[in-house]
């Protein structure tokens, strides 16, 4: 017997280009055939868009409508998905340099690039596009952190295999962009976005299993109880609209009660848990969804 194919590296692109902390790649088994239930869909909309995960599969699957739009409040990182969309042969040219510059000077080479003086505002879009790649791949644990006034914190991360500059997949990701509206906006500004046979998948801030467990470091600003209790009033909103929504999130006795009156299904998901001394667990996450 033939030992099985081993795939084209080709078969799994688009994917994401960065990594991000709640990235959804481990629920989108759970997640694509809540999505396909919904049926045929006028547009596709994610507000909290991350690492793009979900994004990212259904352009892989051929699955996105013809119009999307891709969100988030994080200004570095909707750099990138403008830069990926329109300046892609720019930015590779840029991660090449800055490959080969970290790989003489790595540590050191990472901290001048974190701290250099207006790095993160002054250039043009593509080179602050090019520093968040950079330091995404070569920061620690590839975990993207900014501290209360809103820079990155995040130590040098010592992974001599980090591949800083992919130019299959930045030019897959840019294909797979140019079909959306990439936009720098707060989630609300979704209610008049999404219009009647559309579909929305929001994926926030996880509201915390304990009160140790929160992760709030994606922009300065923080996601807590009266932003998750606007964002159920949004999705109360595009229901009311004729609007189809997905939700994740973690599954809690407040999620239950803000979303009561839709449905909620429970899946198991692997997370770092905090009081298990930065060991991952099993735990129950809810999808919620009105169809
Ligand atoms: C759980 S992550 C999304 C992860 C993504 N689904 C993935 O697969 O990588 C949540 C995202 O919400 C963004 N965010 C936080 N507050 C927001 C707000 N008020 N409006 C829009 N996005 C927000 C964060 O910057 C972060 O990128």
């Amino acid at each position: 017997m033939k030992p099985p194919r081993a795939p084209k590296a080709s078969e799994h692109l688009p994917c994401p280009v960065l990594k991000w902390a709640g990235g959804k790649r481990q629920l989108l088994p759970e997640i694509l055939p809540r999505i396909e239930r919904a049926g045929p869909v006028g547009a596709y909309h994610e507000p909290f868009i991350g690492g793009g995960a979900v994004f990212f599969e259904l352009s892989r699957l051929g699955r996105l409508p013809g119009r999307a739009t891709i969100a988030d409040v994080n200004p570095n990182l909707i750099d990138v998905y403008l830069a990926v969309q329109s300046e892609v042969v720019a930015l590779t040219a840029l991660l090449a340099d800055h490959q080969e510059r970290h790989r003489v000077g790595r540590q050191e080479y990472y901290y001048a690039v974190r701290d250099a003086p207006g790095a993160a505002t002054s250039p043009t879009q593509v080179e602050r596009a090019a520093r968040v790649v950079y330091l995404n791949k070569t920061c620690f644990n590839g975990l993207y952190r900014e501290n209360s006034k809103g820079k990155f914190n995040v130590p040098f991360g010592d992974n001599p295999r980090a591949t800083i500059c992919n130019p299959s997949v930045l030019e897959a990701a840019s294909t797979a962009l140019q079909a959306a509206e990439v936009l720098c906006t707060g989630f609300d500004s979704i209610v008049d976005r999404a219009a009647p046979g559309d579909l929305v998948y929001f994926d926030p801030p996880y509201v915390p299993l304990s009160l140790t467990s929160s992760f709030a470091g994606y922009a300065k600003g923080g996601f807590g109880p009266a932003e998750q209790a606007r964002l159920a009033s949004v999705a109360a909103e595009l229901d009311r609209n004729g609007v189809r929504f997905i939700l994740s999130n973690s599954m809690t006795e407040s999620v239950r009660t803000l979303y009561r009156e839709f449905r909620i299904e429970t899946v198991m998901a692997s997370r770092s848990v905090n009081s298990k001394a930065g060991g991952r667990g099993a735990v129950e996450e809810a999808l919620v969804s009105n169809h």
